[in-house]
C-alpha cells in the first residue's frame, strides 16, 4: 500500500510519498516559467530539512525532481530579483543561500534523481547538477546550459564548480562561455546527464532508477567519471594550455569589454586546484561583484526588452494571430532561401519561387544546405535531416502559393518589380494570407499602393544572415491590418526571432539609425583616417565588426542605394559621401565581388585593407585621430539618431529601439541599447557631447529634441530599472 504524504495547493513545491520514493514536484503559482525565487528557496528549504530529518517519512529511501510546468523544469535564478541588488554583497549573499541549499542537495541522506522535461538553464542545471542522478526528456524543449555569460555574471549555485568536476574542465567552459543549450541527447553525449528517455516514460523511468540508487543496483555515470576525471586534461602543462587558449578566445571575441568570461575563466582555474568548499567561496565572490557592474545591469535590461518584444501584450489587444503552417517566398537568392530555411527549421513548409528553373534551384539548394549544416551540428539523425530538408519545395509558378499563411516577397530592391510580384501574388493567393516584404528601404505605403487588399500587406524586414540574425523588423503601414500584424509577429516569434514592430518611415529603425553612422564613417575616409583605424576604434567600442568591413558585408552598391534613399528624406544631416560612389564606380561591391575596401583571395577570404583604396576615394589616408573621437562621431551618431525615431513616432518604444540596435545591427550588447545608454550616461552628459560635436563639425550633429527634453527634465526611458 503506497504512503501519501500530500500538501496543501499553492505553493511552488509540492511533495508526495510513494513507497518510499519522495516525489518533489516544482510548480510556481502564476509564473510561466518555474525560477528559483524566494518563495522557491523557502519551499525547497523545508523540504529539504523533512528529508534531511525523515520527519516527511522515515522510510523515504530515495527523492526524485519533477516539473509541473510543461516546456520548463527551472529556468534558473530569478532574474527579476537581480534588480533589487544594490551591492555586491547583496548578490554575493544571494548567491551563497543557494549554494548551501544545493550543498545540502548533494549531501542529502537519500539519491535525488533529476528527471529533466523542458529547460534546465543556470540555477536550474545547477539544482540537476547537485542531484545523484540525471535523467533528461527526449523533447526538444528540453534544453540544459549554463547561460550566466550572456546576463553579465557566473553561475552563482555551484555551476563553475561543479561541471567541471563532471564533465572535464575543456568541455565545460565550452559550455559556461558560450551559454550554449544542449538537448537531451547532446546532454547526455557530454556526460551531463547519465540517460535521456522518451517524455511519457520519464517519471516512471525516474521513479524506478530512484529505487535502484536506493537498493544499491545503480551508480550513476557522473559518479564514476568523477573517480576517473579526464585524464588529458590532467597531463603535465595540459591544463595552463586550456585555459590560456581560452582566454585568447575570449580577449579575441570580447575585446576585453565584458568582466564576466574573464572572471569565469579566473573561478573555474583556481577554484580546480582547491576543494569544492573553497571554489564555492570563489564562485560567490564573483557573482556577488559581477551582478552589480554596469555590464552585468545592461544584459540583464536587455534580456527583459527582448521578451518583452517577443511577447508584446499590447498586440493582444489589436487582433489574435492565424497560425502559420505554410509559407511562400518569392525570390530565391540569399535573403529568400535564407527565410525558406529559418521558417523550415521551425516546422513550416515552404514554397520558394522564382523566375528561371536554375535560380529557384540554387535557392532550394542554398537552404536545404543551411538545414543540413544546423542539423548536423546538434548532431541530428539522418531521417531528422531529410524531414527537414523535404519542407522546402522549389518552383517557377505560383503553384502551392494558395495555401500560404504567409507570402513573403525577397526579390530585388525595385519598386516596380516588388508591386508587380505583389499584384501577381495577389492573385493567387486568398483574402486570408498575409503579404509580407522583405525590402530593406522600400516605404511600406508604396508597396501596398499597388495591392488590391493594401491591409494584407507588411514589411518583414530579416536580417543577413537570416538563420544567424536575431531580429525581425516588422513595418506596419497605416492601412496594414490588426490579424496581418499579429500574425506576422507570431510568424517571425515562431521561427525564432525576436519581432520589433515599426511604423512606415525611409530606413524603418534598423537602417535608420545604421546609415548616418556608416555615412559618419565614410567622412572620417574623406578626411584622410585610416579604414583599420575607424574599424579597431568601433570594435573597441562593442560592435562585432567595423563599419568599413560592414560595408564590404553589406555590398557597397546595396550600401550606395540605401544611402540615397536616407539622404534624399534626411538632406540636411546624411549626405551621401563621395567615397561610395568612387569605389562603385572603380566596380567594387564588396565582398561579393572580392573587390572592396578589403582584399579578398581566390576563395573569398577577407584579407588586409586594400591600400589602393586611398587612390580610387582621393583621399591622402594621412590623418589620425584619437581612438575615442572616432567612437564618439559615430557612436553618438546612432544613438541621436535612433531618439530621434522615437520622436517621430517611428519607434513604438525605447524598449523596441534597444532591441532593433542590439539584435539587428550590433550596438554594443554591454551598453544595453541606445536608450539604456542615455540613460546609464545621463542625457545631459550626452547632450553637452552633441552640442559639441555640432559646434565642431555641423548640423549634423544636432541633438534630437527628445534628448534636449530628456536632459531638461531628467526623466528617464527605463524609470524601473535604473
Ligand atoms: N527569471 C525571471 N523571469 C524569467 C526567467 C528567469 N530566469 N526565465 C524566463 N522568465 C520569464 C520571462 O521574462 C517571461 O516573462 P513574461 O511572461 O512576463 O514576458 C516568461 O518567463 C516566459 O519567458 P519567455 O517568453 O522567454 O518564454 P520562452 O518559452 O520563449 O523561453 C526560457 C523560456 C528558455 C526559459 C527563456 O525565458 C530563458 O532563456 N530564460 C532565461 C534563462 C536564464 O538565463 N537562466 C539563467 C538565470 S541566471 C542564474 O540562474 C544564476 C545562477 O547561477 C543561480
Amino acid at each position: 500500500m503506497a504512503t501519501m504524504v500530500s500538501e496543501e495547493t499553492g505553493a511552488p513545491v509540492h511533495m508526495d510519498v510513494e513507497d518510499g520514493i519522495a516525489i518533489i514536484r516544482l510548480d510556481q503559482p502564476g509564473k510561466p516559467v518555474n525560477v528559483i525565487s524566494a518563495d522557491l528557496v523557502t519551499a525547497m528549504d523545508d523540504i529539504l530539512r523533512r528529508l534531511e530529518e525523515g520527519e516527511a517519512d522515515a522510510s523515504v529511501r530515495a527523492a526524485v525532481i519533477l516539473s509541473e510546468k510543461k516546456g520548463t523544469w527551472i529556468a534558473g535564478a530569478d532574474i527579476e530579483q537581480f534588480k533589487e541588488f544594490r551591492t555586491p554583497a547583496d548578490a554575493e549573499a544571494a548567491s551563497r543561500a543557494g549554494q548551501r541549499l544545493l550543498d545540502r542537495l548533494e549531501n542529502l541522506r537519500v539519491p535525488v534523481v533529476a528527471a529533466i522535461d523542458g529547460v534546465a538553464l543556470g540555477g536550474g542545471l545547477e539544482v540537476a547538477l547537485a542531484c545523484t542522478y540525471r535523467i533528461a526528456s527526449d523533447s526538444p524543449k528540453t534544453r540544459l546550459g549554463l547561460p550566466e555569460v550572456n546576463l553579465g555574471i557566473v553561475p552563482g549555485a555551484g555551476g563553475t564548480q561543479r561541471l567541471p568536476r563532471l564533465i572535464g574542465v575543456r568541455a565545460a567552459l565550452d559550455l559556461m562561455l558560450t551559454g550554449k543549450q544542449l538537448d537531451g541527447r547532446r546532454a547526455r553525449g557530454a556526460g551531463i546527464v547519465d540517460e535521456v528517455v522518451p517524455v511519457a516514460i520519464l517519471p516512471a523511468v525516474a521513479r524506478q532508477v530512484a529505487n535502484d540508487l536506493a537498493e544499491g543496483r545503480k551508480e550513476p555515470r557522473g559518479a564514476a567519471r568523477r573517480r576517473s576525471p579526464q585524464w588529458m586534461e590532467n597531463l603535465p602543462g595540459m591544463r595552463q594550455l586550456i585555459f590560456s587558449k581560452a582566454r585568447q578566445g575570449v580577449m579575441s571575441k570580447t575585446k576585453g569589454l565584458y568582466p564576466a568570461p574573464l572572471r569565469l575563466l579566473e573561478v573555474v582555474e583556481k577554484g580546480l586546484d582547491r576543494d569544492l568548499a573553497e571554489g564555492l567561496e570563489l564562485e560567490a565572490r564573483a557573482f556577488g561583484e559581477l551582478a552589480v557592474t554596469p555590464e552585468a545591469r545592461s544584459l540583464v535590461h536587455l534580456f527583459f526588452a527582448t521578451t518583452a518584444a517577443k511577447n508584446d501584450p499590447a498586440l493582444g489587444e489589436t487582433a489574435k494571430p492565424k497560425k502559420v503552417d505554410r509559407i511562400a517566398v518569392v525570390g530565391a537568392g540569399f535573403m529568400g532561401a535564407g527565410i525558406a530555411a529559418a521558417s523550415a527549421e521551425s516546422g513550416i513548409r515552404v514554397r520558394l519561387k522564382d523566375v528561371k528553373p536554375e535560380a529557384a534551384a540554387k535557392g532550394l539548394k542554398t537552404a536545404r544546405d543551411t538545414l543540413i549544416k544546423r542539423a548536423k551540428r546538434k548532431k541530428a539523425r539522418g531521417f531528422e535531416i531529410t524531414a527537414l530538408t523535404d519542407r522546402v519545395e522549389a518552383t517557377t509558378e505560383y503553384t502551392g502559393f494558395h495555401s500560404a499563411d504567409v507570402v513573403v516577397e525577397a526579390v530585388f530592391e525595385d519598386v516596380s518589380l516588388k508591386q508587380t510580384v505583389i499584384r501577381d501574388v495577389e492573385a493567387k493567393i486568398g483574402a486570408g494570407t498575409v503579404l509580407g516584404s522583405n525590402t530593406s528601404t522600400i516605404p511600406i505605403s508604396t508597396l501596398a499602393e499597388a495591392a488590391s487588399r493594401p491591409e494584407n500587406v507588411i514589411g518583414l524586414h530579416f536580417f543577413s544572415p537570416v538563420e544567424k540574425m536575431p531580429l525581425l523588423e516588422i513595418i506596419t503601414h497605416p492601412g496594414t491590418a490588426g490579424w496581418v500584424t499579429a500574425t506576422s509577429h507570431a510568424f517571425g516569434k515562431q521561427i525564432g526571432k525576436t519581432p520589433i514592430i515599426v511604423n512606415d518611415a525611409p530606413g524603418f529603425y534598423a537602417n535608420r539609425i545604421l546609415s548616418p553612422y556608416m555615412a559618419e564613417a565614410a567622412l572620417l575616409l574623406e578626411e584622410g583616417v585610416r579604414m583599420e583605424e575607424i574599424d579597431a576604434a568601433m570594435t573597441g567600442w562593442g560592435y562585432p565588426v567595423g563599419p568599413i568591413t560592414l560595408y564590404d558585408e553589406v555590398g557597397l552598391d546595396v550600401a550606395q542605394k540605401a544611402g540615397k534613399i536616407l539622404a534624399a528624406a534626411f538632406a540636411d544631416r546624411m549626405r551621401p559621401s563621395s567615397v561610395l560612389d568612387r569605389m562603385v564606380a572603380d566596380g567594387r561591391q564588396g565582398r561579393k565581388n572580392g573587390r572592396g575596401f578589403f582584399t579578398y583571395d581566390e576563395d573569398g577570404k577577407k584579407g588586409t585593407p586594400d591600400e589602393s583604396v586611398y587612390a580610387v576615394i582621393g583621399s591622402p589616408a594621412a590623418k589620425t585621430l584619437p581612438r575615442a573621437e572616432i567612437q564618439e562621431r559615430l557612436g553618438l551618431m546612432m544613438v541621436n539618431e535612433a531618439l530621434r525615431t522615437l520622436e517621430e513616432g517611428v519607434l513604438r518604444s525605447a524598449r523596441d529601439g534597444d532591441v532593433g540596435a542590439v539584435l539587428g545591427i550590433g550596438f554594443p550588447p554591454f551598453r544595453g541599447g541606445p536608450f539604456w545608454y542615455v540613460d546609464q550616461t545621463g542625457a545631459a552628459a550626452v547632450l553637452e557631447r552633441m552640442r559639441a560635436l555640432e559646434a565642431r563639425h555641423g548640423p549634423r550633429f544636432a541633438p534630437a529634441a527628445l534628448l534636449v527634453e530628456r536632459a531638461a527634465s531628467g526623466e528617464r526611458f527605463f524609470p524601473d530599472e535604473s
